[in-house]
């Protein structure tokens, strides 16, 4: 299988993680009060962790139909592919740690930073 294949297939699957997530926020989502109401900080990480699931999982989508392309360097594939998906995974799970145990938020720009050098790397390798 090659690389972009696995984003792909990831990308999918994740989505349907993301639209599972919008399911159960929307269980009790009119609460006013729940988990200290739509404002509170846990709330907002647990919509933040939803919107990611979908938004990352179209990026990796993207990503690996571009890797499809045989103009990108096998550095790319290699590098770039792990990296969107530790990425892709690591956003939204570290937004519903963060929603409960906050002092995890710092784990956050982990897999940001993932995200930003697997585009980074996919860009350079399209340039040059
Ligand atoms: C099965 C599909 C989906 C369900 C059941 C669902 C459900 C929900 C629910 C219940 C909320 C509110 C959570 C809260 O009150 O704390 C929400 C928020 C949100 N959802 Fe979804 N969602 C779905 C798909 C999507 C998709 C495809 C996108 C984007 C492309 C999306 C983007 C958002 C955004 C941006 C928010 C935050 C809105 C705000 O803060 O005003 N959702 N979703």
């Amino acid at each position: 299988m090659i690389s972009g294949e696995i984003n792909i297939i990831f990308g999918w699957v994740w989505m349907c993680i993301g639209f599972v997530s919008g399911m159960t926020l929307g269980m009790w989502a009119e609460g006013e009060k729940w988990l200290g109401g739509y404002a509170s900080i846990t709330r907002r990480y647990l919509r933040l962790a939803h919107v990611a699931f979908i938004a990352l999982s179209v990026i990796n989508i993207l990503y690996g139909k571009e890797l499809g392309s045989p103009d990108i360097p096998t550095y790319v594939k290699s590098i770039g592919s792990p990296l969107m998906i530790f990425g892709a995974a690591g956003v939204p799970l570290a937004c519903i740690s963060a929603a409960f145990f906050r002092k995890t938020k710092y784990f956050l720009p982990l897999p940001a930073l993932a995200l930003l050098i697997g585009t980074a790397i996919l860009v350079i390798g399209m340039i040059f």
